[in-house]
């Protein structure tokens, strides 16, 4: 999709299709409310009628307005206004998404970004809009005889700015906006691949062809004799029972100051999780493809940082095995050595990502990273804990988790802090290693499995995300949601701007 950003009147636009707002018991908002009046009240007179009351999820096409330039009026409902928050704006963007692609117009011109949202300026909505058309338009049909992707006129959409001097803002968030969404639909499209073709190899590729395409980043791929001589005996223990080799993926991007210490990444990349030994029941076994959505998610940010070249310092690691059980396959009992030295029993075969982040854990350390943040579908008990809507967020450094949630809210892509208090440790007390890489029983699984990774960061400042939740949708609606991809690039969005202040930049690009 094209995007633009124009300052401009609405009665002015000849185009196919302006998008406008109506607030619920049909108040306009400012920008329908001058297209109103400069059609001698035309909207007012036809929403008397009863067709649109302006609740949010309704939606009114209009054509043939007397006296308007425009083709087609496209109302959206968007609720009461003082219930107008960042949520709903994205709702309200989100239907006027949808029901933008069902009109046969080629181009719109969209005044949502009129609607006030209580301390959330234009760009921000922008961005909003571009992020709710893209994810509007994604489908998952290329394995599918017969694509069920609906015609689409639409071309062009011109987001409007309240004035000349917004323009600038306006178009880098439209850039900003299109890079997030680039990224999430790569995040999607990697969890949606099934996992007879999304093996570690193809995350590799995938890893590779990114790093083609943007020469900002470089790739490297350890193999597994590579992992064998540098000790990473708790990763191979996962990929002992699969048939396909594991991967260790490792871009770079360094486009900061070459001083500046850089931030790592870390993607649980377990293309399929069958439990192994401890296998799992069949049941929705199929969603376990998904195991490899944190992997996801970084090559995903990693595409946005690279397509908005934002001056920083990244590393992004994806350990990627396949879990599975064969005759060769890590036993319950086992006890393997990971690469930090610590000796792991491994009393649950299905706990396997924790034993592959912790190798790659302490493979960061040879970088000193100024910080680390994992991100793992790690474990089912943090859906129990806090259901499908925030990732589960543990930190060993406050201002890491403090900047996590101050990103989450902007992108709308939120996190919630479980504890990780000393407390919980001992439930990882092995008779015959230094630790197993289970709690004895299910109380607090997420924390446990947060407890047992923050064993392998006590040499950095260290955040882990649980997406277990988050990363895709189950039942009809099942799919990857690209998340938390919107979350990190505002985090790194967050860091550039910090750095700009720190700097005594207001805007502009200093080097970081
Ligand atoms: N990948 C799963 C976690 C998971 C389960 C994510 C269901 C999303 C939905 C992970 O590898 C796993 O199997 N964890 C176990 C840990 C347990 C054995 C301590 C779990 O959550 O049951
Ligand atoms: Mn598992
Ligand atoms: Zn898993």
């Amino acid at each position: 999709m094209e995007f633009a950003v124009k300052s401009g009147n609405p009665e002015k636009q000849r185009t196919a299709c302006l998008v406008l707002g109506v607030y619920e018991s049909r108040r306009l908002a400012p920008a329908t409310e001058q297209f109103d009046a400069a059609c001698n009240g035309a909207l007012s007179n036809l929403l008397r009628r009863g067709d649109l009351e302006g609740k949010a999820g309704q939606s009114l096409l209009l054509f043939n307005i007397a006296d308007a330039l425009c083709e087609r009026v496209l109302l959206i409902g968007c609720g009461k206004e003082r219930e107008l928050d960042e949520r709903r704006f994205r709702q309200i963007a989100s239907h006027a998404a949808t029901a933008l692609n069902e009109t046969g117009a080629t181009e719109a011109v969209v005044y949502l970004t009129d609607l006030a949202v209580k301390s959330r300026e234009t760009d921000w909505k922008i961005r909003q809009i571009v992020e709710a058309v893209e994810a509007a338009r994604y489908r998952f049909d290329a394995l599918k005889s017969r694509k069920d992707t609906p015609r689409r006129l639409l071309r062009k959409i011109i987001l409007s700015v309240p004035g000349r001097r917004e323009l600038p803002g306006g178009e880098q968030a439209v850039r900003e906006g299109m890079a997030i969404a680039a990224g999430v639909k790569l995040a999607k499209d990697l969890g949606n691949q099934p996992p007879n073709f999304c093996t570690p190899s193809y995350l590799a590729e995938q890893a590779q062809a990114l790093a083609a395409e943007f020469p900002s980043l470089r790739v490297e791929v350890l193999e597994e004799a590579d992992m064998e001589r540098l000790g990473m005996g708790s990763l191979l223990a996962v990929s002992r029972g699969s048939a396909q080799p594991a991967k260790l993926i490792r871009l770079d991007y360094r486009q900061g100051l070459a001083g500046r210490k850089p931030l790592a990444l870390i993607g649980k990349g377990v293309t399929f999780d069958s439990g192994g030994i401890s296998l799992k029941p069949g049941e929705g076994m199929d969603e376990m493809k998904y195991d490899m959505c944190g992997a996801a998610s970084v090559l995903g940010t990693l595409r946005a940082c690279a397509e908005l070249q934002l001056p920083l310092n990244l590393i992004g690691l994806i350990p990627a095995v396949e879990n599975m059980p064969g005759g060769r396959a890590t036993r319950p009992g086992d006890i393997v050595t990971s690469l930090s030295g610590q000796t792991i029993e491994i009393l649950n075969t299905d706990a396997e990502g924790r034993l592959i982040l912790c190798d790659a854990m302490t493979y960061a350390e040879r970088d000193e990273p100024a910080a680390v943040i994992d991100i793992a579908t790690l474990t089912g008990a943090c859906i129990v804990a806090l259901g499908r809507h925030p990732h589960g967020l543990f930190s060993n450094h406050p201002p890491l988790a403090h900047a996590l949630q101050a990103a989450g809210q902007t992108a709308g892509d939120r996190v919630w802090e479980l504890p990780l208090w000393e407390e919980y440790q001992e439930a990882l007390d092995s008779n015959f290693a230094d630790m197993a890489n289970v709690g004895g029983n299910r109380d607090g699984g997420a924390i446990t499995a947060a407890c047992f990774l923050s064993r392998f960061a006590k040499k950095f400042h260290w955040a882990h995300l649980d997406i277990a939740g988050t990363a895709w949708k189950t039942g009809k609606a099942k799919g990857a949601t690209g998340r938390p991809v919107p979350l990190l690039t505002q985090y790194l969005l967050d860091r550039v701007a910090e750095s700009d202040r720190e700097n005594g930049r207001e805007d502009g690009r200093a080097a970081h």
